[in-house]
């Protein structure tokens, strides 16, 4: 399937260490800016119990969930730890300092 790529505002509408949502169709995707002022994106569903990930702390390359504090990786989308699940992870890129993502073929 042929990758979509969408201009999703900049990188200066995501506070450091924080987060913004998008919508793509039903999906909420959660794009994060780490200290370092790299760009990751998740769909915004804990793999444990759905928790929004984009109200959760960004530290170490991984974000912390609100609700029962897993720990999931920013690039894969893996929990850390003992925990096991896997969050959807959406390809992202900085072109200057638009935020691009890659969302063809999701649902
Ligand atoms: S829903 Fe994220 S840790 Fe429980």
């Amino acid at each position: 399937m042929t990758q979509t790529w969408v201009k999703v505002g900049r990188i200066g509408d995501i506070p450091q260490r924080g987060a913004r949502c998008v919508k793509n169709g039903d999906m909420s995707i959660a794009i994060f800016r780490t200290a370092d002022d790299r760009v990751f994106a998740l769909e915004d569903k804990c793999p444990h119990r759905n928790g929004p990930l984009s109200q959760g702390i960004v530290h170490d390359g991984c974000v912390t969930c609100p609700l029962h504090n897993w720990v999931i990786s920013l690039e894969t989308g893996l929990a850390q730890g003992a925990d096991e699940g896997q969050t959807l992870s959406i390809p992202v890129r900085l072109e200057g300092d638009e935020i691009v993502l890659g969302i063809g073929g999701l649902a």
